[in-house]
C-alpha cells in the first residue's frame, strides 16, 4: 500500500463523525473528494454526494474525456444511458458509533445513551471525544460483579468538578465518539471508526484512481448508518440509481474460538451474498465475482448471519434497486481498535474501479 493511501485512512478514522454530528467528517471528505468529480453537495439529511460524469475516449462527436476534471478541457457530460452507462450510486457511511450525554450531575460526571452499536465492556479504559475537542474517559459505580456493567451504571467524567463546570464544555445532547490514533501492525492497520472510514477511503481511492467508465458515477458518503441506515435510504430515493453498491466493513472468523464464518483478513475483498439487511441481488454479485476473476483480484463470499449496511435500504428504494456490497473483512468491529489488512483493501479498490471500468452487466 502506498503511503498515501495509508496517511488517507489515517486522516479519515482520526475524523470526528458519530452519527448525527458528521459535520466535521463531511467536511474533510469534501475537500479529498473535490479535485476528482464534477460536483459535490450535502443533501437535507447531510449525505455528501458527489457525482462524476461518464468519461470516454472518442466518443463520437463529444470531447475525448478521459481527464474530465472541473475546470479543465473535455469535461465529460455523456448522459448515463448513452452508450450502455449506468448511473451507478456508491456509498459508504461517514458516521461512527459514539455516546450521546443525557444528564449531567451536581459533580460533572455525565450519564449517556449509546449510538449505534457501543457495548459496555468494550469501554473500559477507554477515552471518547467531544466536537470541540473536550476528552471523556468512561467511569462506573461500584459494582459486586463485572456482569453488573451497564451502561445504567457507567458514566463520562471530563475533569469537571461542577455541574456548571462541565456545562462549560459539554452539553445535553452533545455525541462523542472513542478517540484514539491509527496505528500499523504488519500489513495490518488498526484504528477506531474503521467501520466505515475504510469504506470512505475506497471511496476517494477509487474516484482518485478511476480511468474512462461509461457510467455516471455518484459516491456517496452516507450518514447515521449506525442507527439504522438512514441517510443511504434518503440518498438512493432522491439519486434513482440504476445499481447500487456499498462498501462497508465485515466480521471475520478467523480468531481463536471465533464464530463460524468464512471470511479471512488477507484473503482478499469479500463480495457480499447475503447479510441481515438483504440478500445481494445474484447478478451483480457474480458480475462482481467475474470482474475479481478476469483482473485476478483476489476476493472471498461473505455471509454475515447478523447486522445490515446501506445496501440494504437502496435495495428496497422505490420500485427497488439491484444491490451488492463490496466487505473489507474487520477483526474486532465496533471496538476502538478495529483491524483491517492492507492487501485486503488493495482488492477493494481494484475490484470497484475494474467494475466501473467495465460494463457492469448481467
Ligand atoms: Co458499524
Ligand atoms: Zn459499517
Amino acid at each position: 500500500m502506498k503511503e498515501e493511501t495509508r496517511e488517507l485512512i489515517r486522516n479519515l478514522t482520526e475524523a470526528f463523525g458519530p452519527s448525527g454530528q458528521e459535520e466535521q467528517v463531511r467536511e474533510l471528505i469534501a475537500s479529498l473528494m473535490r479535485p476528482h468529480v464534477d460536483g459535490v453537495r450535502t443533501d437535507a439529511l447531510g449525505n455528501l454526494i458527489c457525482t462524476r460524469g461518464a468519461r470516454r475516449v472518442g466518443t463520437a462527436g463529444g470531447p475525448a474525456a478521459t481527464a474530465g476534471r472541473p475546470g479543465a478541457a473535455g469535461t465529460a457530460t455523456a448522459e448515463a444511458g448513452a452508450g450502455g452507462g449506468k448511473k451507478v450510486m456508491l456509498a459508504a457511511h461517514m458516521d461512527e458509533i459514539g455516546i450521546i450525554v443525557t444528564h449531567i450531575d451536581d459533580k460533572g460526571f455525565l450519564r449517556f445513551g449509546t449510538i449505534g452499536g457501543v457495548m459496555p465492556h468494550r469501554c473500559l479504559g477507554q477515552r471518547v471525544v467531544f466536537a470541540n475537542g473536550t476528552v471523556g474517559v468512561f467511569g462506573h459505580e461500584k459494582l459486586d460483579d463485572p456482569k453488573d456493567l451497564k451502561f445504567e451504571r457507567m458514566f463520562v467524567d471530563i475533569g469537571a468538578s461542577s455541574r456548571a463546570e462541565a456545562e462549560e464544555k459539554v452539553r445535553i445532547g452533545d455525541a462523542a465518539a472513542f478517540t484514539r490514533p491509527l496505528e500499523r501492525a504488519g500489513n495490518r492497520l488498526v484504528a477506531k471508526a474503521m467501520d466505515d472510514r475504510i469504506g470512505c477511503a475506497v471511496l476517494v481511492e477509487v474516484a482518485r484512481r478511476l480511468g474512462t467508465s461509461p457510467h455516471e458515477v455518484y459516491f456517496v458518503f452516507t450518514v447515521q448508518e449506525e442507527v439504522g441506515l438512514r441517510g443511504a435510504r434518503t440518498a438512493a430515493f432522491g439519486l434513482a440509481p440504476d445499481v447500487a453498491i456499498a462498501v462497508d466493513i465485515t466480521l471475520t472468523g478467523d480468531t481463536p474460538k471465533a464464530e463460524t464464518m468464512e471470511v479471512s483478513l488477507g484473503k482478499g475483498a469479500a463480495i457480499k451474498v447475503k447479510d441481515a439487511s438483504l440478500i445481494c441481488h445474484p447478478g451483480l454479485r457474480r458480475s462482481l465475482e467475474e470482474t475479481a476473476r478476469a483482473h485476478g483480484i483476489a476476493y472471498q463470499l461473505e455471509i454475515l448471519e447478523r447486522g445490515g449496511t446501506d445496501a440494504g435500504a437502496m435495495q428496497l428504494t422505490r420500485e427497488g434497486v439491484p444491490a451488492g456490497v463490496i466487505s473489507v473483512p474487520c477483526r474486532y468491529a465496533h471496538t476502538p481498535s478495529e483491524m483491517v489488512d492492507e492487501g485486503d483493501v488493495e482488492a477493494c479498490i481494484e475490484l470497484l474501479v475494474k467494475a466501473l471500468e467495465g460494463p457492469l452487466e448481467w
